[in-house]
């Protein structure tokens, strides 16, 4: 054995690791804006991990004390706000980076060959995450944790035939209440996280056995020098471990400037109603999730009950949401980057983009007649982009794509 070689490596592969998926690992060399928000996204896991611990340290899951342990978190508990404020803002950062982070892969066509099973695991992340935001928000047991929860939950009263059996079994009673609690609180706090870093894992492992994507959407690894280096590709450390830190920085001062001077962004954060305590007997005039599950719940109110059953609702919902794991199939582009996409793609991908933020948007109001017509008019836009795109991803006129990547 090399005598060089020190202590550790001699019983355990570190610096085999580190070149390999760091010092040796080579990434294209235009990697722009768009490609801060997969370290963000750990960065803001990991955030999310470290002060959830010590709201956990100090929050009781039941539902006598859960609202008063909230605000005496807030109160007594020594820098308990920090924690709070850090974690309930977290949850929407993560959501933003997120979404950020997802609309890259549409740019650049990263979900396409031989990408897809990073696409398959970033889809199963951002669904676990949607779970884990949604049980979360029920901890703190405000009005809007009590009635979100209650409509949310109800809706699995309307699968046909099991529909009344399945509430029971989820809620553990006939109403959200203290079994509903605790078991949200175990869900969230161990069982979800821990398949979150489960699943990133298999993201990165999955992305370092085929390499990132680019700007241009062109495989550096066609085109090695004679050491068998891809001739556009830099190693990761020091240059992008180096930038990602510029991404950290920028990223920190925003979400301290949301956690110190406004942690409730007018609602949008933290909902004004769950500022009052959990009252079973008093529904909120307007019951609406946060800002990052409203895309859907625009798309479930869309659909009218048949029947007197929400139940094709709530299938269309969750199509709505597994839809996008099919979008390395549906794409049939011969190119990747939206820099060399035909016109009809690119008109496209910005109705796509309209119609989530506008069904995001209504599933905020309330219900009125001109709303939901509008509900039902982008949620037809929402799914014409993924029903149309086997056809308008061929049609049209690409740009010729270059051999090397370009500034
Ligand atoms: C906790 C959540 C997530 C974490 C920590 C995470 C982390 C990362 C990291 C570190 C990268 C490489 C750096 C970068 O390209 O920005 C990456 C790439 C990628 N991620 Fe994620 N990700 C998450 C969720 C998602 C989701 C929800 C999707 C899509 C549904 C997704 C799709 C992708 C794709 C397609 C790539 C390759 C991009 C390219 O090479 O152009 N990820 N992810």
């Amino acid at each position: 054995m090399d005598n060089n070689k020190n202590w550790i490596d001699q019983r355990f592969p570190l610096s085999k690791v580190w070149n390999e998926h760091l010092a040796e690992y080579y990434t294209p060399r235009t990697f722009n804006f768009w490609y801060f928000f997969g370290s963000l996204a750990m960065l803001v896991l990991v955030m999310q991990i470290v002060t959830g611990i010590f709201l956990t340290m100090h929050f009781k899951p039941d539902e006598t004390n859960a609202f008063a342990s909230v605000e005496y978190i807030m109160r007594d508990v020594n820098w308990g706000w920090l924690m709070r404020y850090m974690h309930s803002t977290g949850a929407s950062a993560f959501f933003i980076v997120i979404y950020l982070h997802m609309y890259r892969a549409l740019l650049y066509g990263s979900y396409k060959a031989p990408r897809e099973l990073i696409w398959i695991l970033g889809m199963a992340l951002y669904i676990a995450l949607m779970a884990e935001a949604f049980m979360g928000y029920v901890l703190p047991w405000g009005q809007m944790s009590y009635w979100g929860a209650q409509v949310i939950i109800s809706l699995f009263g309307s699968v046909p035939f099991i529909g009344t059996d399945l509430l029971i079994w989820i809620l553990g009673d006939y109403a959200v209440g203290d079994p509903a609690l605790n078991r949200f609180f175990s869900l969230h706090v161990i069982a979800l996280p821990l398949i979150l870093v489960v699943l990133v894992f298999l993201h990165i492992v999955a992305l370092h056995t085929v390499g990132s994507n680019n700007p241009d959407g062109i495989e550096i690894k066609k085109n090695k020098d004679k050491n068998g280096i891809p001739k556009d590709g830099i190693p990761f450390h020091p240059y992008y471990s180096v930038k990602d830190i510029v991404g950290v920085v920028v990223f920190l001062m925003i979400f301290s400037a949301v956690v110190f001077f406004s942690p409730a962004l007018n609602g949008y954060f933290l909902e004004q109603a769950n500022f009052v305590e959990a009252n079973p007997l008093k529904t909120p005039d307007h019951i609406a999730p946060l800002w990052y599950l409203t895309p859907f719940y625009s798309v479930l109110r869309a659909v009218p009950p048949m029947f007197g059953s929400q139940f094709p609702g709530v299938v269309v919902m969750f199509s709505a949401l597994l839809i996008l794991i099919a979008l390395p199939w549906l794409d049939r582009s011969k190119v990747n980057s939206i820099r060399y996409r035909s016109w009809p793609y690119k008109v496209a991908l910005g109705i796509f983009v309209v119609s989530f933020i506008v069904l995001g948007w209504l599933g905020m109001q309330p219900v009125t007649p001109v709303y939901v017509f509008l509900a039902k008019f982008f949620t037809i836009a929402y799914f014409a982009f993924f029903i149309l795109m086997p056809w308008f991803s061929t049609i049209g006129k690409t740009k010729p794509v270059p051999q090397r990547l370009t500034e």
